[in-house]
């Protein structure tokens, strides 16, 4: 069953088959802005009628990435409960503060480690980056940071990002967006990405034959990045 959103009257499937999208705040900080926007998309998920499932980086608490830890042990067990929530999730959407013009090192922390599951959970993953910052730029830098490790990996990343700048003034008391403008630019950007991401659940012919990662089976012989 298809139903159009109020936003931007695009359909999404509701229902049993409804997708499954995690929304992750790379901030667990009290009060953070980041986790304010990740809580603004997962809304915008859900009325269009697919289901949020909505965490932020402390649930995933986790070592920095040891390679000799990984070869005793495998990785640790917040890796692999963040690979069981993305695997459950036909797309992913981060909401990533910026630090020092980059992505925070938790975050990144936790894609390295993820990155070492086969097979490697991020391929194919529909993706999009929200950030939010006090400054002017909104913390849009980090994203372009971001897009980095997870296109490497094959995440489908979509094209447009959106990024909240002023973000220490930009809420309402109730958690909506002070600016009208910036609040429909919002829904229709995760609407629009919504779209794509359903499509792509049920046209084989988005499916990308021809990338490849290395160190994934299907396409070549295992490659190590290590050893590259
Ligand atoms: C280590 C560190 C580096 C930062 N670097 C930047 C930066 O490069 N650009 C920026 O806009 N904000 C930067 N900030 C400020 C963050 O944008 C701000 O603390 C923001 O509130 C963090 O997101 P959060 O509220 O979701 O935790 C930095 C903050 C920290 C702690």
């Amino acid at each position: 069953m298809t139903e159009p959103t109020e936003a931007t009257d695009v359909t999404v499937t509701v229902g049993p088959d409804a997708l499954r999208v995690l929304v992750l705040a790379g901030s667990s900080r009290a009060g953070s802005v980041n986790a304010r926007l990740a809580a603004l998309v997962a809304g915008q998920v859900e009325r269009s009628g697919a289901t949020a499932d909505l965490a932020r980086m402390r649930d995933f608490a986790m070592p920095a990435y040891d390679g000799d830890a990984e070869a005793d042990e495998g990785p640790p067990p917040a890796a692999a409960a963040l690979r069981e929530r993305l695997l459950a999730a036909q797309a992913l959407v981060i909401a990533s503060p910026e630090y020092n013009a980059s992505m925070p090192g938790v975050l990144k922390n936790a894609v390295d480690w993820v990155s070492r599951f086969r097979p490697q959970p991020f391929k194919d993953k529909q993706t999009l980056l929200v950030s939010a910052s006090p400054s002017m730029v909104g913390g849009n830098r980090g994203l372009w940071a971001l897009r980095v490790p997870l296109e490497h990996l094959g995440a489908r990343v979509y094209p447009d990002m959106f990024s909240l700048a002023m973000a220490h003034s930009a809420f309402r008391e109730d958690g909506e967006l002070v600016d009208e403008g910036l609040r429909e630019r919002l829904a229709a950007t995760v609407d629009s990405f919504l779209a794509l991401a359903e499509a792509d659940t049920r046209y084989l012919c988005l499916q990308r034959r021809w990338y490849e990662f290395l160190g994934d089976e299907s396409s070549a012989p295992i490659t190590q990045r290590a050893e590259d």
